[in-house]
């Protein structure tokens, strides 16, 4: 089971990847260009938000069956002095939270505002945000001291 939810988090990640990055490029293009805000803007951030948030969901799944959150709780101190235990455990929990509840802010301001280019701001401004947090937050296979995973898990 465990294994199961890591492989699909696993891939998950570049779905959510690539429809942020649209996403967030169709709303600086809608801002700067002044375009008008079409079903193709709410359908593609609708489905950025159903990605990003099955990640969440798949990502609590992990922390809990996992090791990280009884380490976390039962031996603080150490899991706190070892980089790759408390990447997962403190580090990309954090910042992925952020991430997300960022996202989430953004999306919901531009559905409510009124004006096409103030939606577009919004949505290229918190989406960028996301963006770069998730970017950081990601185990990349460059990263040392345990912490870095395979771009593509088989
Ligand atoms: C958009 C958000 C997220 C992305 C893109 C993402 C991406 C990743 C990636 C690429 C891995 C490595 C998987 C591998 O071994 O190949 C990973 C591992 C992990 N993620 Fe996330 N993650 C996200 C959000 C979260 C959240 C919110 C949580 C916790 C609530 C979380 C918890 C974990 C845990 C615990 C692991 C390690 C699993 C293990 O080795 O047991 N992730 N994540």
């Amino acid at each position: 089971m465990h294994t199961g939810i890591l492989y699909v988090h696993s891939w998950l990640r570049w779905v959510v990847l690539v429809l942020l990055v649209l996403a967030t490029v169709q709303a600086w293009m809608g801002w700067k260009g002044n375009k008008p805000w079409t079903a193709t803007h709410k359908k593609l951030n609708l489905f950025t938000l159903i990605s990003i948030h099955t990640q969440l969901l798949l990502g609590f799944a992990l922390y809990f069956m996992g090791p990280w959150f009884s380490q976390l709780t039962s031996n603080t101190k150490v899991v706190m002095k070892t980089r790759a235990l408390r990447y997962f455990a403190v580090e990309h929990l954090f910042l992925m939270l952020v991430a997300i509840i960022v996202f989430t802010i953004g999306y919901g301001r531009a559905k409510r505002l009124t004006e096409d280019n103030k939606k577009h701001k919004a949505a290229a401004i918190f989406f960028t945000i996301a963006l770069v947090c998730i970017l950081a937050s990601i185990p990349w296979p460059f990263l040392k001291n345990g912490v870095g995973r395979a771009l593509f898990k088989f």
